[in-house]
């Protein structure tokens, strides 16, 4: 008999379900292989007694379209950074990575998919790398990870933030009003122009892309005759201004290394009205929103593919490697070269260009 253990790491995502269900029902086409899950990323193992479960077909039934992960998740902690409080009682993090290798054999493990964004996949990494059989799975709403055309989740967050332009469209419309829409996006702002784009948005920041707030003015000024006029700006929570910085602060939660975004939508406000924008201007921030539910069709079907291709390598043994989406192919890269670098915007890419074309002011 061979075990196969997931994991998922990192914050959660539409479609984390639908990965898991989709390797265990290719599992249980083999005759030699049990699958297991570790509770809470790979807390499931660190923790004394270890939690994991033994996901079957049964176990999995109807939750290809549930939200979050049955076997729970963790964006704090993992095996290199475990939060142990020293003699002061302060917070401080060891390395449990040998431990946690030595219980995976001792649980007689024979491989691990971690399904996971990019911290995630770095620990992937680092454990491949210390001889652990270990394959990706990448998941962000993000969209973030290069060496991949999608991560699974992020069209369900595009679908759920264009639903909230549309609604924003018809109350600024109706009181011409001014909504700046702040959505999800640390680093890249694949939901904001996705968003922006698909809803017909007037101004769209992202974090590729720092501001000048005169031109974000302006922009919003022509939409405006006699006082008339509306419009709808949709923001990346990691936007910032040309010289200023990104609306963080830091996590006081243990493990969580993090600073935690958020506020841009207000702060751009205040900035507004403080170069001489007149117009009613209200902030809606998406938030967590944007992660939670049903995935839409497309990323559970991204999904399935991504959980029976990662099965399939486990099965031939290889290991190092993260599932990526070459369309219409599912292939394996190493992992050393799906971290090497983020997956950002193109300042000069189609969909910028087509932004601008469609009148989208970006910002510069
Ligand atoms: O990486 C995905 C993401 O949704 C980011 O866009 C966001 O900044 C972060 O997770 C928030 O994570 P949490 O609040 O769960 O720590």
């Amino acid at each position: 008999m061979k075990r196969l253990l997931i994991v998922t790491g990192g914050g959660d995502c539409p479609g984390l379900n639908a990965v898991i269900r989709a390797i265990v029902h290719r599992a249980s086409k083999e005759r030699h292989w049990e699958v297991l899950g570790s509770i809470q990323a790979f807390n499931g193992i660190l923790w004394e007694p270890s939690e994991v479960v033994v996901l079957n077909t049964k176990k999995v039934a109807g939750i290809h379209f549930q939200g979050g992960t049955i076997i729970e998740t963790t964006n704090k902690g993992g095996p290199f950074s475990w939060p142990v409080k020293d003699k002061n009682g302060n917070w401080k993090t060891i390395d449990r990575s040998d431990e946690m290798i030595r219980k995976l054999q001792a649980m007689h493990i024979d491989a691990v998919i971690n399904i996971g964004g990019d911290g995630s996949q770095q620990i992937s990494e680092k454990l491949f790398k210390k001889g652990l059989n270990i394959i990706g799975v990448p998941k962000t709403i993000d969209n973030d990870l290069s060496s991949t055309d999608f991560t699974f989740g992020f069209q369900t967050a595009v679908q759920i933030a264009t639903e909230a332009v549309d609604k924003l469209v018809t109350t600024a419309a109706s009181h011409n009003r001014v909504f700046v829409l702040e959505v999800m996006g640390r680093d890249a702002g694949w939901i904001a122009l996705n968003a922006a784009v698909a809803g017909g948005a007037e101004v769209c920041l992202i974090p590729e892309i720092p501001y000048d707030i005169q031109k974000v003015k302006a922009a919003l000024e022509k939409r405006f005759t006699f006082d008339r006029g509306f419009a709808v700006v949709v923001v990346s929570e990691g936007a910032f201004p040309k010289g200023g910085e990104v609306v963080s602060e830091n996590s006081k939660e243990a493990g969580y290394e993090n600073r935690i975004l958020g506020g841009i939508a207000q702060q751009l406000i205040v900035d507004l009205k403080e170069v001489g924008f007149k117009h009613g201007m209200r902030e809606t921030v998406l938030g967590h929103l944007q992660r939670g539910g049903v995935p839409i069709a497309y990323d559970r079907v991204l999904a399935a593919q991504f959980g029976v291709k990662a099965f399939e390598m486990a099965l031939a043994g290889d290991f190092g490697k993260m599932v990526s989406y070459q369309h219409p192919d599912f292939v394996a890269v190493p992992l050393k070269k799906a971290i090497a670098k983020p997956n950002l915007i193109g300042k000069n890419s189609t969909l910028v260009k087509t932004a601008r074309g469609l009148g989208i002011c970006l910002g510069n």
